[in-house]
């Protein structure tokens, strides 16, 4: 048994982690905290809850953190999420209740209460997670680890440098970076290879599991709207920190860029074999970071199935 909090800007491949998450027998899902990125914070609050009710998640605190990045506006990604940030289907609003801790004070009581160690698992924007190592870094130091969505060692997606997650607050992806805490990151090196196709949504349509119905209808959605397969995305970071074997890392030296050119939000990977040598002299107090460079996808994909419909 595994004991993770997630940090969620829901966001449909958000979904599909918080599904799993919430039903999987080797996981102690003990907290989900929310902050702004796919869609504005409420937004990503009332999502959250509806993916809970779905999930039938049991007894899962969910609290709202920030609305917005430490320093630039918010940049949303509707046009990729739809207007509500779940694909627009319509979902009844949940009768859950939200947790009134703050996102940061959550965390800090889970991770202080928690007889086990604790992962932290991130799917969105680090704002959060900045907040709470800067607020309590004692605690934040008592966490085993964070496996994070987000950055990648090969191109953007929000830019042809950065990844979404790092590109909407650099300031705060520096901050986790930097913060000490053992990081692994799950970024666009992997992040599509979760592909769902119609056959895939229509036996979840047709699985007769309230969950099942509701990931088909998402993953139905996107497909026709888009015209293309759907990843599981942010999902392919909590099957990595549950099961690291089915995962090949490489330690690499990360540094984010928060300079405002053409690269800001990168994480610049050093892949040199001879990268001791780095002349320029930042490279020498950065943190080495496990990047995912490879994952087993059919074994991964078949983990979720199994998990969200049984089969
Ligand atoms: C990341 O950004 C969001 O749109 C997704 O939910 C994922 O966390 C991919 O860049
Ligand atoms: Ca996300």
């Amino acid at each position: 048994m595994k004991t993770f909090i997630l940090d969620v800007d829901t966001g449909v491949d958000d979904a599909f982690a918080i599904m799993f998450a919430a039903r999987h027998p080797e996981i102690n899902l003990i907290g989900i905290t929310c902050v702004d990125g796919n869609t504005n914070l409420k937004q990503v609050v009332i999502n959250t809850l509806k993916v809970l009710d779905a999930a039938d998640g049991k007894n899962i605190p969910v609290s709202a953190g920030a609305t917005r990045p430490l320093i630039e506006e918010p940049k949303y990604a509707e046009h990729v999420h739809g207007k509500d940030g779940l694909a627009d289907l319509g979902t009844p609003n949940s009768k859950r209740e939200v947790d009134p801790r703050n996102a940061v004070e959550l965390l800090r009581d889970l991770v202080e209460s928690s007889k086990d160690p604790v992962t932290l698992i991130p799917l969105a924007p680090l704002t959060n997670i900045a907040l709470f190592v800067r607020t309590y870094p004692e605690t934040a130091k008592k966490l085993e680890k964070i496996v994070l969505m987000g950055g990648s060692a090969s191109g953007g997606n929000a830019t042809a440098s950065a990844e979404f997650n790092i590109w909407h607050d650099p300031e705060s992806a520096a901050i986790v970076f930097n913060s000490g805490i053992p990081i692994t990151m799950y970024g666009l090196d992997v992040f599509n290879d979760l592909k769902m196709n119609q056959d895939k949504a229509n036996q979840l349509l047709n699985s007769g599991s309230d969950c099942g119905v509701f990931a088909g209808k998402l993953i139905d959605h996107f497909i026709q709207r888009l015209h293309r397969d759907v990843t599981l995305g942010d999902y392919g970071a909590v099957a990595v920190a549950l099961y690291p074997n089915l995962a090949t890392v490489e330690k690499y030296k990360v540094v984010v860029d928060t300079t405002y050119g053409p690269g800001r939000g990168q994480t610049v990977c050093d892949k040199r074999p001879y990268a001791s040598l780095e002349l320029a002299g930042w490279h020498k107090d950065a943190p080495e970071v496990e990047v995912v460079l490879k994952i087993e996808v059919d074994e991964i994909r078949n983990l979720w199935m199994k998990t969200i419909i049984g089969n």
